[in-house]
């Protein structure tokens, strides 16, 4: 009964919050101009602003549509004068002139590419995210995009699962506050701004979750997990203001997002007062007939209205089925007048009314040098060194023969990453290309790529792989992924390395020639061997147009590597799911657990140990979240808290020396994690609560501090109530999710 109380207290605070809320003078003017609109519109003009279509081929054949107002948004036209021809008829033609909202998916970059949203993630740096993003707009818009379908904040705990590169990867904390600064940087500092675009978080809520890491496959993610983990990203969406959200593909708990009241009703407009638009995914309203949530389009559009999609992407069905619906009474006109009310809000604050045009005489901003640049500085922070025995890298400049192999050295296409539609590869920077380029006059550097792309399983290239390894110093060997091999559709069983790839690592090994591999892909790898076989490991998730001169800066030291993991790597793709803010269970795996090989045979039942693991793998990752090693090291001290004992709504101060200790100046996040030792629920072993880039010359010493109020330490607990609870807590200071000092507190 408390929680049906406290829910209908919130409920009621709201509407009250609601119907006294005046807004200020200028969102008053904009929301008399919507009603104004509103109220002189056909329920066909209606129906169309709910209508978003993708006009394959000659965008003009729709023209006439558009004349109707039949329709309220386009996508996935990016040709400034057809989109200008378009708009000219949807503004000067139609008979109340309304614009059209043009979307395309600009996920890591318009023209210039930026590293996938995963390699974006390792920077842990919101700033660099925020001024990729501005960049992407300014292309964008510069093209008559006004509306991107981006960010995607699913939280993604399962690299089988392709979409994990457009992803920031599997922690809540860190997803909230770099997609927080896509919006930013999507949507400026004022809607209205011509380089400004409409941001779009998505895919809403919990597609990340999808069974086996299969796309569009179901998820069953219970309420209280939603709201702890999967929901913060969105919430924290809504205040940053982002303009419209798309619902997700998958089912729920037998619940399709795009027919899911509860979230896009209760949670999104009652509990967190989102007051953008709902966006279907593509086809998602009809694909309810296929989920077998409804029967045939027209229950598909009755579900998807009355559930809060405002808007459908592409497949047609409201302009079909609603009228009927209405006549039907099975959608009130109320529901629909909220619909078209959000779509016109946005066009409006988006300034389309008054600026419909783009500018098509003003000079291109594409692959402007300082977009370049900026993409350059995202690959190189993207950047993270997994392994680096006997310091190998930065390579010494007493090289003198370089053997590059890998059908990832010079891939430019394969570079770009995944949902890249604008792109163009001719203005990729590969490392092959750039390292001749710039190094070929004092280096000798020799290349047989051994395998012509990563899914290749021919092995004749590696005879010459080998003899060019054998005359080197060093061998580069350039491994990973195709892009095709990542994003929507593209999940995978097995993450091993395709094709011939690690023969070539272990045959060019063979040779005695130290190895450094760099891997170019849109997830973790089970790279074990093959880490093995090389002196160093360069990780990086599709670094995009710049990753070659960010890559080579890395190699020669003209940059240091600082980039750390947003996501967890398995040893083997058993092992998923496995990420590092996992709960304890009764039985935690301890770490010290007979595994396979050492199991005597007729062994005991119990010998290898009660736990929770896996008898042939253990539980321990390849590489942790948080992880990354720099070209220097980095030493923490002096953990203190300002007190060991604080109230719910104290803030704690947490303190800590950190010192560079080696002899390159270099850039380190320092990451501060938590634990609620016991709840009413049980909770993670570990969370992270706090990040911070920390640049240190050599030798230099510094003193840091956190500010974590204890309001962030609550969650839903169980009686579905979020509430920070008294108790006892870990706290962590340190290089990643596994290394730190630690401290206790205890909330009273
Ligand atoms: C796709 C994706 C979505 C994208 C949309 C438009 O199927 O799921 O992320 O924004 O369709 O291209």
């Amino acid at each position: 009964m408390k929680t049906i109380k406290t829910t209908l207290t919130c409920v009621l605070a709201l509407c009250f919050a609601a119907c006294t809320h005046s807004p200020a003078p200028a969102d008053r003017s904009m929301e008399d101009r919507v009603e104004s609109l509103l109220s002189q519109m056909t329920t066909d003009e209606k129906i169309g602003q709910m209508n978003q279509i993708s006009p394959w081929g000659e965008p003009t054949q729709i023209a006439e549509s558009v004349r109707r107002g039949e329709v309220g948004s386009i996508l996935n036209v990016v040709d400034p004068v057809a989109l200008n021809a378009l708009q000219q008829v949807a503004v000067e033609e139609s008979r109340l002139k309304i614009p059209l909202i043009t979307g395309r998916d600009v996920i890591h970059g318009f023209k210039t590419i930026f590293p996938v949203p995963l390699g974006q993630a390792a920077s842990f740096n919101p700033q660099l995210v925020e001024e990729s993003a501005r960049i992407a707009a300014i292309e964008a818009s510069s093209m008559g995009v006004s509306w991107t379908f981006a960010p995607m904040i699913d939280i993604a705990r399962d690299p089988r699962w392709g979409r994990m590169a457009e992803s920031l990867g599997e922690d809540t904390y860190l997803t909230s506050v770099l997609g927080v600064a896509m919006i930013r940087g999507f949507q400026g500092n004022d809607l209205s701004n011509p380089s400004s675009i409409a941001a779009c978080p998505k895919h809403f809520v919990g597609y990340g979750a999808a069974e086996g890491g299969r796309d569009y496959a179901s998820t069953f993610i219970p309420e209280r997990t939603l709201r702890n983990v999967y929901l913060p990203p969105f919430e924290a969406s809504v205040k940053a203001g982002a303009a419209t959200f798309m619902t997700s593909f998958n089912d729920n708990d037998g619940v399709p997002s795009t027919g899911n009241r509860f979230i896009l009703d209760q949670v999104l407009r009652k509990e967190w007062g989102f007051d953008g638009f709902v966006v279907s995914d593509w086809a998602s309203v009809a694909e309810m007939i296929a989920h077998g949530f409804s029967k045939d389009g027209k229950e598909a559009v009755e579900k998807a209205v009355n559930a809060g999609v405002d808007m459908e992407m592409v497949s047609g069905l409201y302009v079909g089925h609603i009228k009927e619906l209405l006549k039907e009474g099975k959608i009130s006109m109320a529901i629909i007048d909220n619909a078209v009310r959000r779509i016109l809000r946005i066009k409006f604050r988006l300034g389309l009314f008054d600026r419909p045009y783009v500018d098509t005489a003003a000079p291109s901003v594409l692959y402007a040098p300082e977009h370049l640049q900026k993409a350059k500085e995202a690959a190189i922070q993207s950047a993270i060194l997994l392994k680096n025995e006997g310091g190998i890298l930065p390579l010494a400049d007493k090289v003198r023969t370089i053997a590059v192999v890998g059908p990832m050295a010079d891939a430019p296409h394969d570079q770009l990453g995944t949902w890249v539609f604008d792109g163009d590869k001719n203005y990729t920077r590969t490392p092959l290309k750039t390292l001749q380029e710039e190094y070929g006059d004092r280096i000798r550097i020799l290349h047989a790529p051994g395998t012509a792309y990563s899914r290749d399983k021919q092995t004749s290239g590696l005879p010459a792989a080998v003899a060019i390894a054998r005359q080197a110093d060093v061998v580069l060997a350039f491994v990973g992924e195709e892009a095709i091999l990542s994003g929507e559709a593209h999940s995978l069983a097995n993450l091993d390395l395709q094709g011939a790839q690690g023969e070539l690592i272990a045959a060019v090994a063979q040779t005695g020639t130290p190895v450094v591999t760099v891997v170019m892909a849109g997830r973790p790898l089970t790279i074990e061997r093959e880490a093995a076989a090389s002196q160093a490991v360069l990780y990086n998730f599709h670094p995009g147009t710049m990753g070659g001169p960010a890559i080579i800066d890395l190699l020669f030291g003209k940059a240091v590597p600082g980039g750390k993991l947003p996501v967890t790597f398995p040893r083997t793709s058993g092992q998923i799911p496995i990420y590092y803010s996992h709960n304890n269970t009764g039985r935690p795996w301890q770490g010290n657990e007979t595994l396979l090989d050492g199991i005597p045979q007729e062994a005991g039942q119990t010998s290898p140990g009660n736990t929770s693991f896996y008898l042939d793998a253990g539980n321990d990752p390849l590489y942790p979240f948080g992880y990354g090693l720099s070209y220097t090291t980095f030493e923490y001290t002096n953990l203190s808290l300002s007190s060991a004992r604080i109230k719910a709504s104290d803030e704690l101060s947490v303190t800590f020396d950190i010192a560079n200790t080696g002899k390159r100046d270099a850039v380190e996040v320092a990451q501060l994690y938590v634990q609620d030792c016991f709840g009413s629920v049980t909770r993670p072993v570990k969370e992270l609560k706090r990040f911070m880039r920390i640049p240190l010359k050599a030798g230099e010493k510094k003193t840091v501090s956190f500010t974590l109020p204890a309001e962030e330490l609550a969650f839903y607990n169980i009686n579905m109530e979020k509430t920070v609870e008294p108790g006892e807590f870990n706290l962590w200071v340190g290089t990643n999710s596994r290394e730190g000092l630690q401290a206790k507190f205890v909330i009273e």
